[in-house]
Parts: C-alpha cells; sequence; structure tokens
C-alpha cells in the first residue's frame, strides 16, 4: 500500500515496532519511487506514545491527508488454551491500539477543520467470524463496527472512514503464526489457490490498488464500508481454519512452537 501511494507521489510515513524493519522499507520505498518517507518507531499500544508521534509529524510535517490502519497481531490457538495475556497481545494491538491512532489524528483533523480519509485492514472473518483466532476475530469486528460508526459521526466533518476486508496474502510472518503447515494439513498455499474462484492468493499489488482508489481525493462520497479483497475465497469457502479441528495436541504445541519462533 506503501509503495502504491508513494508511486503516486504521496509522502509516506511509517510506524512500526522496529526501526531497522522501518528504515529497510523506507530505503527500499525511496530508491524505487523516489517518495519522501519517515518513520516513526513505537508500540500503538502505547495511547500517551501515540499521541505524542501524531502531535510531531503534525508539528514537523504538516497535517496528515490520510491514515491506514494496518498494525495487527494473531498467532492460532485454541480458544480454551489461550491466556488471559495472549488475549490482550492481540486484543491490545488491533482493537485498542487502532482505536488510539484513529482518535488522535480524528483529533487533529477536526480540531484544524480539515477533511481526512481513514483505511483500516481488517479480514473477511468479520462477515465469516473464525475459529483458532477469537481474539483477532473479535478485535477486527470491533474495527469494522469502528468504521461504520465514525463514517457517520465524523462524515459531516469531511472525515470518511472505510475499511478493506483482505483474504489471504501470503507473508513469511503471516504465515508462520497462522498457517504452521502441520502434516497432513490441507491448508497449503496451493490447495488455497485451488480454492480460490480466481485460482491464486493475493498480493501486495491487488491490496495497494484498492486503497489508493479508496483514499483518491475523487472519491470522498465512498463512506463507511468494508470491502472484500478475495477472489471471492469467503463466498465459496467460508470461514478460514475450519480444517484445524482435526490438529492434535502434539500439533498445537508445534503451531505454538512456530509462532513463537517467528518472533
Ligand atoms: C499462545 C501465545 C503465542 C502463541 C504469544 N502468546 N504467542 N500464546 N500461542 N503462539 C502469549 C504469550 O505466552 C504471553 O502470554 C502473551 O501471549 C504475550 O506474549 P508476548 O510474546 O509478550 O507478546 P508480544 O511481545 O506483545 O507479541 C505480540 C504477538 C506477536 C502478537 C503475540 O506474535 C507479534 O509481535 N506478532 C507480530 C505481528 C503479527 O502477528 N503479524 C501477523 C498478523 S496476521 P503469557 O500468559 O505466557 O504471559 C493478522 C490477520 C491476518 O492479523 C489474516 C490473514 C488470513
Amino acid at each position: 500500500m506503501a509503495g502504491k501511494l508513494a508511486s503516486l507521489g504521496a509522502e509516506v510515513h511509517l510506524w512500526g515496532r522496529r526501526e531497522a524493519v522501518l528504515h529497510e522499507a523506507a530505503a527500499a520505498l525511496r530508491e524505487t519511487h523516489g517518495a519522501q518517507v519517515f518513520t516513526h518507531a513505537l508500540d500503538i499500544r502505547d495511547a500517551a506514545a501515540v499521541a505524542r508521534q501524531v502531535d510531531h509529524i503534525w508539528q514537523q510535517h504538516g497535517p496528515l491527508t490520510a491514515l491506514i490502519n494496518n498494525a495487527a497481531g494473531n498467532f492460532v490457538s485454541r480458544t480454551e488454551d489461550l491466556s488471559i495475556n495472549g488475549f490482550h497481545a492481540i486484543s491490545d494491538i488491533v482493537f485498542r491500539g487502532t482505536f488510539y491512532v484513529t482518535q488522535a489524528v480524528g483529533r487533529q483533523w477536526i480540531a484544524q477543520g480539515l477533511p481526512g480519509a481513514v483505511l483500516s485492514i481488517v479480514v473477511t472473518w468479520v462477515d465469516t467470524g473464525a475459529p483458532f483466532v477469537v481474539p483477532s476475530a473479535m478485535s477486527k469486528a470491533g474495527l469494522d463496527a469502528m468504521t461504520k460508526s465514525l463514517a457517520v459521526e465524523w462524515g459531516p466533518k469531511g472525515i470518511r472512514l472505510n475499511a478493506i476486508a483482505p483474504g489471504v496474502i501470503p507473508t513469511e510472518g503471516a504465515s508462520q503464526r497462522l498457517r504452521p503447515g502441520i502434516e497432513g494439513n490441507r491448508d497449503s498455499a496451493r490447495q488455497r489457490e485451488l480454492d480460490n474462484p480466481m485460482r491464486r492468493l493475493g498480493t501486495g499489488e491487488d491490496i495497494g490498488n484498492l486503497a489508493a482508489f479508496m483514499l483518491a481525493p475523487g472519491n470522498t462520497w465512498l463512506n463507511g464500508q468494508t470491502i472484500t479483497l478475495d477472489g471471492g475465497d469467503a463466498l465459496a469457502n467460508g470461514a478460514y481454519f475450519t480444517d484445524y479441528q482435526a490438529w492434535t495436541d502434539d500439533d498445537w504445541a508445534l503451531a505454538k512452537a512456530m509462532a513463537k519462533g517467528a518472533r
């Protein structure tokens, strides 16, 4: 998404927890697109740090025109095995952290009477639910509700909120946490491609193109919508991870070790 927007001339501010990863991403965007890219290392679970950093951007760089909420945390687990800390690790990022950022940016726009656009990344499981990732499913459903609610509350101020509900866009980090390749698991990437009506999984280009469309300055009547971007997968196949019902205790132990090893 950042690459697509940078290619269209956007100044990009990247947030994340790890400075080295941010620097690497910024360097790639500068090199490929000649873009103006700035990075800010922080954890969105810290509401005070979020407010400070939003202030800093406004003071040093001027107002943002758009916010993309893409931060998330997730791993597969039987819900009865989750600790309260595990529940918080996910919901504090996805549910609370996204609210902190949206509120901090919205406050600036409102105080200055500026228009703005918020695009939140959810998942198709806001419609289907999702077994074995219940804290994520609950939190993403909350963001879907935030999108609809604030679209109405902040629409009169020229601030619009929309969301994309992507299907499977494979990345190494997500695969290690969500699809650890337990033996006999039919949920391989190849099988997911064959099951998808479009016979492929998603790509960064897919979501970059839709994000650019939804944030485009000429698109100001699009408000309060969550657009599914999955090649029709959820319509054909419903919720993810249903076949994990067959996993044994050993499979779950292995999945946990792989997710923790991905850190
Ligand atoms: C069970 C786990 C666990 C696991 C952590 N915990 N990993 N429990 N299975 N695999 C528990 C820990 O035991 C601990 O509880 C608590 O969670 C907090 O763990 P920490 O390691 O201290 O958490 P933290 O450092 O905050 O790490 C956050 C994280 C981590 C979310 C747990 O995985 C992370 O940083 N992930 C990177 C981002 C990410 O997940 N990206 C994928 C997003 S995919 P106890 O009780 O032991 O103290 C996504 C949806 C996409 O969001 C859908 C695509 C289809």
